[in-house]
């Protein structure tokens, strides 16, 4: 469904990323793990089409993504949602929602529109319970559902999540884990770049690992979390420790 061919991008002098290839089925999850730098980000951004590829392109559905307005991308069925959650702070939980689906406001989707409202209601209660409340008050585990609620607003075929668990704790972790674990359910993809790679693994069907802007390697979860070399290599011991996840 999502497939990456090939892709470079540099920021001037900087190699971020060398022939970066990968895909992303139906009903998948896939996780992209990497250190700090790696270049985790650049690749999603590349993908939404934020940054623009020196070379290779980014296809979904067979459709050439690459250089179209992202308000197209998000239209095609590609969303992000980017590191650091960026929920518009003095905007309602319900505000922010609504934006998520700026790109379906016609009259045509209204009913669609608000089926989904209660469906991200329904797949993350606290928001339910805080829908007046200004995005910008709420904990950082709420700020990350408002984040991935406004995403799924746009009702996309592909998810692309950047480090959902970053700054939270444990338990909130689990929980946010929990919810991206139902969205193929739903008709919906995910990509989900995390540190936490045991967090991330235990709910990916597969994963790439991504070092100083290459994939080093690529395989099922099972295969990533049973090689010890790799995941001292290119991971680190500590990725693998506070782990909030099981071994698939
Ligand atoms: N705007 C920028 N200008 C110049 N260099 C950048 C820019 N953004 C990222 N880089 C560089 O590109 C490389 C990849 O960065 P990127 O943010 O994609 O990594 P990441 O894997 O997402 O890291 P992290 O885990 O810290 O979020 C790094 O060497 C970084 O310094
Ligand atoms: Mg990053």
């Amino acid at each position: 469904m999502l497939s990456v061919q090939s892709v470079d991008y540099s920021y001037g002098p900087v190699k971020a990323l060398r022939e970066v290839s990968l895909t992303v089925g139906p009903g998948e999850i896939v996780s992209l793990l990497g250190a700090n730098g790696a270049g985790k980000t650049t690749l999603l951004s590349v993908i939404s089409g934020l940054l623009a590829p020196a070379r290779g392109q980014v296809l979904l559905g067979g459709q050439v993504l690459s250089g179209r307005k992202t308000s197209l991308v998000v239209e095609a069925g590609l969303v992000q949602v980017p590191e650091g959650r960026q929920v518009f702070g003095p905007l309602s939980v319900e505000e922010n929602l609504q934006l998520g689906a700026y790109c379906r406001r016609g009259r045509q989707h209204r009913q669609q529109v608000s089926r989904d409202f209660e469906q991200v209601y329904h797949l993350f209660p606290p928001l339910a319970r805080r829908r007046r409340q200004p995005a910008g008050t709420l904990s950082g585990g709420e700020q990350q559902m408002v984040a991935m609620g406004r995403a799924l607003m746009a009702a996309p075929k592909v998810l692309l999540l950047d480090e959902p668990s970053l700054g939270l704790a444990p338990l909130v972790t689990r929980e946010i884990f929990d919810i991206i674990k139902k969205l193929p359910e739903q008709g919906c993809s995910v990509l989900l770049v995390e540190q936490n790679a045991l967090g991330a693994l235990s709910v990916a069907h597969r994963g790439y690992v991504l070092t100083n802007g290459s994939i080093r390697f690529s395989g099922s979860a099972a295969e990533i979390l049973g090689d010890r070399q790799l995941r001292e290599a290119f991971l680190g011991p500590e990725r693998f420790e506070g782990s909030t996840g099981n071994k698939p």
